[in-house]
């Protein structure tokens, strides 16, 4: 293959964290062209996530924070990236909670660096690499704020209206974003997305949480009534949308992306737990419901999301492919198959951090 002809590689930022890996992952898979991935490593980014493709010659890590500009600025001009994909944020509402110093440095500070160095870059581009260029932001549907019971879901034009310093961080960013594109005409692309779940999600958030604390007897904390909705997208079909928006969004647009699959906790956790009866019958407490304890609810906690997708689906012809059935057991299977992983996520560091919120 010629040079001039050779894909064009993207940046990804945040690429050693949950959907930032499983993404790199199914990118390298499915696309020719090659990944650089600039991820700060954090407690949730785990080069171990990406272990498959470590000596793919397409695959290029970058150990680094978004807000350094000049090692940004470095990258964009010795890599020519022809899109930066950005996943890099602080993403727990219950750290948030706890310590939102981060989330605002991060998610709203480094997207701002990561757009001015774009808007730079992007500036000395020309002709086709310069029509070509999309920063593509992924955001969540937790800007959007909480709906009651019988209210419509949330739509690509919901007013923003945030409740954790988490949200509030996102929703921030996602102006800055819009901005840029209203202003500068950065050719942006913003994703908004539901819960996920799936392969390499660190065991903070609640389906991997519920699946190790179940196989060891723990106790499985359920927040408040455990009435609260969640809708739940299996992360390789976030991934597919995220690639499909790249590949065919409209600039300046944005896009809802859900499984429209809303569930309440109590029944994740449940069907979680009935799972694990049939796939581990001599656990230690079994059934495995048995484990579920109700604790103090989480300080303003949204009581319910749910996606309207149409857009994404009659425009881009995006579908999930996953149930929430098929998605759930391919999970519960990936966890009871990866203790290696488990092993080396529950650090010195992870234990603190369940022993601050959960006392345990
Ligand atoms: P995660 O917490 O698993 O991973 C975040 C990654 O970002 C980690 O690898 C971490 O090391 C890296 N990072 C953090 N701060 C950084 C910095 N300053 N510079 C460089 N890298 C940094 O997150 P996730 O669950 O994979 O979420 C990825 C993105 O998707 C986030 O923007 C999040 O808001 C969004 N999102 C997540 C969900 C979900 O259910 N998890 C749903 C919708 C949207
Ligand atoms: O909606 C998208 C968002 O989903 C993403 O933007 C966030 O980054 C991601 O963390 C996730 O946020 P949630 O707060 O919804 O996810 P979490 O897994 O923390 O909690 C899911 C629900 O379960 C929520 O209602 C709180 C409840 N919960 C959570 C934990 C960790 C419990 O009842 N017990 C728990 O121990």
């Amino acid at each position: 293959m010629e040079f001039a002809m050779q894909p064009k590689t993207i940046l990804v930022t945040g690429g050693a964290g949950f959907i930032g890996s499983n993404f790199v992952l199914q990118w390298l898979a499915n696309e020719t062209a090659g990944v650089v991935n600039l991820d700060k490593l954090t407690y949730a980014g785990n080069p171990a996530n990406l272990a498959a493709v470590s000596s793919d010659p397409r695959y290029k890590f970058v150990q680094g924070d978004i807000c350094d500009r000049e090692l940004v600025a470095e990258l964009l001009i010795r890599q020519r990236p022809r899109a930066i994909v950005h996943f890099a944020a602080e993403t727990h509402v219950d750290r948030s909670i706890h310590g939102p110093d981060d989330f605002v440095r991060t998610n709203i500070n480094g997207t701002f660096s990561l757009l001015e160095e774009a808007r730079s870059y992007w500036t000395g581009l020309e002709g086709g690499e310069k029509d070509a260029f999309r920063f593509l932001h992924v955001s969540t549907d937790e800007v959007y704020g909480s709906l009651g019971t019988t209210d419509p879901a949330f739509s690509e034009s919901t007013r923003y209206s945030p409740n954790s310093p988490y949200s509030a961080s996102k929703a921030a960013s996602d102006h800055l974003v819009r901005a840029y594109f209203h202003t500068y005409g950065l050719p942006v692309l913003t994703t908004n997305c539901s819960n996920n779940y799936g392969p390499f999600q660190f065991p903070e958030k609640l389906i991997p949480l519920v699946i190790l604390h179940a196989i060891t007897g723990k106790p499985i904390p359920v927040y408040g009534d455990g009435q609260n909705v969640r809708d739940w997208l299996f992360v390789a079909d976030h991934c597919e949308a995220i690639r499909t928006v790249l590949a065919r969004g409209r600039i300046g647009e944005t896009y809802n992306i859900g499984g429209r699959n809303e569930v309440k906790n109590l029944d994740v956790v449940n069907t979680i737990c009935a799972a694990l009866d049939q796939l581990r019958p001599r656990d230690p407490v079994v059934p495995h419901s048995k484990l579920v304890k109700f604790v103090q609810d989480r300080p303003g906690h949204d009581r319910r999301y749910a996606m309207n997708t149409d857009k994404i689906e009659s425009e881009l012809g995006w579908r999930p492919q996953e149930t929430f059935e098929t998605g759930i057991r391919k999970t519960v299977e990936w966890y009871l198959d990866n203790d290696p992983w488990i092993q080396g996520v529950i650090s010195g560091s992870y234990r603190q951090w369940m022993a601050t919120q959960y006392s345990l």
